[in-house]
């Protein structure tokens, strides 16, 4: 039976209360890592609860990564709990969907400090403790990083600038820390439910989704729970630089209408 075994690695998860931080938690945990994990929320225990029952530790922060001293104090909380850190998986972000003329100065840096400079920040932090454990860092972007829909500037924009991110880390961190980037496509988030709930008819927009995709069917946050125990794995060692569309086969499809 092939298996990945990350037992005695320690993995910092940024945005790990809920959806694809909180899926990403429990497949590294499953995998027998540490996990520490933050979120703006107050309560990490749905978190906490998800690591333990699959046998790993975990060690929860509220913190806003857009707070440079919050990510500091954040580090040193992973520090203080687990004395390493080998895997930093920077995936808080936000949905900063404003439109090229709606979009002031105000959500332009909001944009930036959340969804590319925050990822730069936390990653910068890390670096000495990853340097010395020959660590992995995933970055989430998004499937917006390679096309888009109008009205989603400036998050397509951060989630573009991601990937050069991810290549410049590649470059200059290695080999001692090895980068990569993964970029969802439509995973099935409480947050992207809320979406479909705001439809007059949710189950029928969410069939429409659905049918955008040749898999027909939405990604789980376990699926890119288990890109992470994989691209962290000594297996992926040869991945570096890239940053990885999972979109069930949304992207490879010629769009029927015109915008
Ligand atoms: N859900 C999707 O379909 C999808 C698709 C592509 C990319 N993504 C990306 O994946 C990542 C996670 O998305 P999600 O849908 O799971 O989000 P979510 O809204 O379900 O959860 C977001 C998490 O990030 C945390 N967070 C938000 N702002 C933060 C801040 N300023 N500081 C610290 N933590 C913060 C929240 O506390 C929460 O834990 C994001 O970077 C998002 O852009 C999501």
């Amino acid at each position: 039976m092939f298996q990945i075994d990350l037992s005695g690695k320690t993995v910092l998860i940024t945005g790990a209360s809920s959806g694809i931080g909180l899926g990403v938690a429990k497949m590294l945990a499953k995998a027998g890592a540490n996990i520490s994990g933050c979120g703006l929320e107050n309560n990490g225990s749905e978190f906490i609860n998800e690591v333990e029952n699959q046998g790993g530790q975990a060690q929860y922060s509220i913190c806003d990564v857009t707070k440079k001293e919050e990510l500091q104090k954040l580090v040193q909380d992973t520090i203080e709990k687990f004395g390493q850190i080998d895997i930093l998986i920077s995936n808080a972000g936000g949905n900063i969907f404003e439109g090229l003329e709606d979009c002031d100065d105000e959500h332009w840096t909001q944009n930036i400090d959340l969804n590319l400079a925050s990822h730069w920040r936390l990653a910068k932090l890390c670096k000495p403790y990853l340097q010395k454990n020959n660590g992995v860092i995933i970055i989430m972007t998004s499937n917006h990083a390679y096309s888009s829909i109008p009205g989603c500037f400036p998050y397509n924009v951060a989630k573009t600038a991601l990937t050069g991110l991810v290549r410049s880390m590649a470059i200059e961190w290695s080999p001692e820390i090895r980068t990569v980037g993964l970029a969802p496509g439509f995973i099935d988030t409480p947050g992207n439910q809320e979406w479909f709930n705001s439809f007059p008819d949710p189950q029928k927009e969410r069939t429409r989704t659905v049918n955008m995709h040749p898999v027909k069917k939405l990604g789980t946050t376990d699926e890119i729970g288990a890109w992470c125990v994989f691209l962290a794995s000594s297996y992926a060692a040869f991945a570096s630089g890239t940053t990885y569309l999972i979109d069930g086969g949304r992207s490879a499809l010629m769009q029927e209408n015109s915008i």
